[in-house]
């Protein structure tokens, strides 16, 4: 029995001998649309990345030959459904450096791995107990964090940044935040806004040195960098498959197999019990106790052929060619008048997600606009209000890059920044054009008469 059921496609080829980006585009058919008469340059896979060929065939497969329930189905595509359910599991665990599969716990999205840890660890904690997030977290792996502080009485403090956007470890150091009365540290491995890699390693010693749990939110860096939980001393793990060329509608937990065990369960019902009587129920060891319910199963055939693809081109060449993309990015941007880059402006520990405000000109705006040169960035609070208001900011336009971006993309990029900031520019007399071409950008984006409300907010500003 294969271990998955991936049996169209299968990985693309290496990249030994340099990296064959436009191969790798070949593989994902949405990147041959068009956005009127322009190509879709799509700069927005921090949010979700595409999809290559292979994944989306191997979906296809399962549901076509193999589809079953897993665990209770006692016949041939249960017995298939199940190894391949299983099989993606040991896959998962081998591409995070994990001990043991046991230690991969499937979850709807990295929100709810990171609502599980929360609500498990939660019943540790109690009056005078610490939890220790940082500033530059995503709303999801800080409000179960709040939500578990509010029911025990546990008080919720975090890590400042710096005003380059890097973790800010002297000044925890001076305030003693993490101490004696720490029970969990929960912090990001790489920002989603200032594309920032933090020191996790470093950060997981603090949390061991006064007997707190570390867990990491690995959302945007498993899609980029190698993960080995191991090397990093983590206790958990969280990160969704949506970004890494894999599902939505399925995340992971990874979790130490000793921790996971004194856990108790997160969701009730069907396969993570032992016994189940009116009294009372016992529980099933991990990862099932945290696995209530029919599972994703399909999209764990798929995020194994998500990872297939990426082991096979190979998570150093990924990792490269985000690191040459991002350098091009942010020299290409510091051009651009008046825009200003939130977070590390040198490729040096930061991933491929940049975000910036360009002076003048709201994000909705800017992402309007480049919209219609079909251009796909991301504008608003990216799940980190905080962290906008720790920078004085309400929101910002973020361009995030991935394994298929090129840098006629990146240009492209920053040619449309240019050509808006010249349109808002422009004197109060070329108004009425202004709005005909917001309005139109608008209707380009959409093929239909509609003005879009970023457009309509331009016009009612004027
Ligand atoms: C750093 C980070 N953490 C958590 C999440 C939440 O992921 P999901 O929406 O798949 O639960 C995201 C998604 O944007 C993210 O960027």
């Amino acid at each position: 029995m294969p271990d998955t059921l991936t049996s169209t496609g299968g990985p693309a080829r290496s990249a030994a001998d340099g990296y064959d980006i436009e191969a790798v585009r070949k593989d994902f058919p949405v990147l041959e649309r068009t956005v009127g008469d322009h190509p879709l340059v799509y700069l927005d896979s921090a949010n979700t990345s595409q999809k290559p060929r292979q994944v989306i065939e191997a979906i296809t497969d399962f549901y076509a030959h193999h589809n079953a329930n897993v665990a209770r189905a006692m016949h041939l595509l249960g017995a298939e459904a199940t190894a391949a359910y299983e099989g993606a599991r040991a896959k998962i665990a081998g591409f995070l450096g994990a001990a043991d599969p046991r230690e991969v716990i499937y979850t709807k999205n990295a929100s709810e791995a990171l609502n599980l840890a929360a609500n498990t660890l939660g019943s540790r904690l109690g009056p005078g107990d610490e939890v220790v997030v940082s500033v530059m977290e995503h709303h999801s792996n800080l409000v179960p964090w709040q939500l578990v502080c509010q029911r025990t009485g546990a008080t919720l403090r975090w890590f400042d940044v710096t005003e380059e956007g890097r973790l800010d470890l002297a000044k925890a150091e001076a305030e003693g935040l993490v101490n004696e009365r720490t029970k969990v540290v929960a912090i990001t491995r790489q920002s989603n806004v200032l594309g920032t890699i933090n020191p996790v390693t470093t950060v997981a010693r603090m949390a061991h040195a006064v007997g707190a749990v570390l867990v990491i939110d690995a959302s945007q860096s498993v899609p980029q960098l190698t993960t080995d939980v191991q090397a990093w001393e983590a206790d958990l793990v969280a990160f969704t498959g949506h970004k890494m060329l894999g599902p939505t509608g399925l995340g992971v937990l990874w979790g130490r197999y000793d921790l996971l065990e004194q856990l108790p369960p997160f969701l009730g019902g069907g396969e993570m019990i032992e016994v189940v009587r009116m009294e009372g129920s016992t529980y099933a060891p991990p990862p099932y106790r945290f696995e209530a319910g029919t599972p994703p199963i399909a999209e764990t055939v798929m995020l194994a052929a998500a990872i297939d693809y990426l082991n096979g081109i190979g998570m150093d060449h990924i990792a490269a060619h985000e690191q040459r993309i991002t350098d091009l990015a942010l020299k290409r941007l510091a051009d651009v008048k008046g825009l200003r880059i939130l977070g590390p402006t040198e490729a040096v520990d930061r991933g491929g997600a940049i975000s910036f405000t360009l002076e003048g000109v709201h994000p909705h705006d800017v992402m309007t606009m480049l919209d219609a040169r079909g251009v796909a960035v991301r504008g608003g609070h990216h799940c980190a209000r905080p962290l906008h208001d720790r920078f004085g900011i309400q929101s910002s336009t973020r361009a995030s890059f991935y394994l298929y971006t090129t840098e006629q993309e990146i240009e492209a990029l920053a040619e449309a920044l240019d050509h808006t900031r010249d349109f808002f520019d422009r004197p109060r007399s070329a108004s009425r054009t202004r709005h005909r071409e917001a309005g139109a950008a608008a209707r380009t984006r959409r093929g239909d008469s509609r003005v879009a409300p970023q457009a309509r907010l331009v016009e009612e500003q004027e």
